[in-house]
């Protein structure tokens, strides 16, 4: 069932960060039944669900706490940078019409999401906005706050600059949110919405050298890189070989990249570099499932022991299983998320009876 969006997509990031989050995540009374002891673990720290709400939609400390509220115990603090980075103008969110699976390379029209009603995809195109790290680090301490025991505040980050400077900048960032004192970090290395560079999680060597410097500023808790959909399963192979040993998980996947215009056919999103954008929800679920499968697959061939952390178009509690069932640890939804705030509880309900 569709609930009012917690993030307005017909208002601008600004206006979203300044008075949102919407809807029934307008208020952090919390709204879950009160849950019973931890019964589930993340990462070896002990949770009431493996389900939440990846970097996105939790612009701030006050969508963070209205989360946790509403359920969603694994929540990721939306993406930090070292320096204050504005956001690509208005729209953001835009709806896209696509009634079955996304393809690769696709051409997709886009309209207005409507106020009350649920679109299956979107795109969204921000351009990995930050706060400065003096407003976002103790927002950051206050999103911490509001989580309960059994509930886990994640915080993504992103290196900015091109070679070595995008390497440093990346270990800053990491250090700036371990500050914080977030229990998990996460490298987000696969955003779409930053120009024609190709992705970041696609140079293996670069990300080692990124993880390298990561590791060198903070020692002491876990680390999770968030990818995209690796088309290629040999490439995919050599990340997690190089990779496995010195992270704790993967979170896939990050939105698939199309071509999006609007009804004339012309550029939808306005602005260079934003003909392209990141799509999400119900249309690219086949691919951060393909990812969970394959990501599965070579850890139980390479005895390895990584979490995953499955995304992509998790919209109702079978979408929820379908993951778990390819083999992921955890589960988060963004799209679904930001239409159904009741979904976590659903999917606990659902979860309930099988969780040892
Ligand atoms: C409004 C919105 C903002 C997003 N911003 C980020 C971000 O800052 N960092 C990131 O790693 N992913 C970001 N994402 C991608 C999501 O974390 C997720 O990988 C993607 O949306 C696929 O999941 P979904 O189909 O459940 O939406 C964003 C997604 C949405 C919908």
């Amino acid at each position: 069932m569709a609930t009012p969006p917690f993030y307005d997509p017909l208002l601008s990031y600004e206006d979203n960060y300044a008075h949102g989050p919407f809807g029934s995540f307008a208020s952090t009374a919390k709204t879950a039944p009160a849950d019973a002891a931890p019964r589930e673990r993340f990462l070896g720290i002990p949770v009431h669900s493996t389900f939440g709400i990846p970097a996105g939609p939790l612009l701030n400390s006050r969508f963070v706490a209205a989360a946790f509220a509403h359920g969603f115990d694994l929540c990721v603090y939306k993406t930090v940078r070292s320096k204050a980075t504005p956001c690509h103008p208005f729209p953001n969110t835009l709806a896209i019409e696509c009634s079955g699976d996304l393809s690769l390379g696709q051409t997709l029209v886009a309209h207005a999401c409507e106020k009350d009603r649920a679109p299956r995809s979107i795109t969204n195109s921000f351009g990995v906005p930050s706060q400065p790290p003096e407003v976002w680090q103790p927002d950051m301490v206050a999103a911490l706050r509001s989580a309960q025991p059994g509930q886990v505040l994640i915080g993504s980050f992103q290196g900015s600059g091109e070679g070595v400077a995008q390497i440093a900048d990346y270990a800053r960032a990491a250090r700036l949110v371990a500050e914080t004192g977030v229990p998990v970090l996460e490298a987000n290395l696969s955003c779409p919405n930053e120009g024609k560079k190709g992705l970041l999680c696609f140079d293996t060597e670069k990300i080692s050298a990124i993880v390298d410097a990561i590791r060198k500023e903070v020692t002491d808790r876990p680390l999770l890189l968030k990818l995209a959909y690796f088309e290629d399963t040999a490439a995919l192979q050599t990340f997690v070989r190089t990779l496995a040993d010195k992270v704790d998980g993967f979170c896939a996947i990050n939105t698939l990249s199309a071509r999006v215009v609007d009804a004339n056919g012309q550029q939808a999103l306005p602005g260079a570099g934003r003909d392209i954008s990141g799509i999400c929800g119900a249309t690219i679920r086949w691919a951060g499932l393909s990812m969970t499968q394959k990501l599965a697959a070579l850890r139980a061939e390479n005895n390895m022991n990584f979490a995953i952390v499955g995304n992509g178009g998790v919209l109702t509690p079978a979408d929820d299983a379908a993951y778990r069932d390819a083999g992921a640890d955890a589960v988060m939804s963004a799209t679904g998320a930001m239409w159904n705030t009741q979904l976590a509880q659903q999917i606990k309900k659902e979860r309930c009876h099988e969780v040892k």
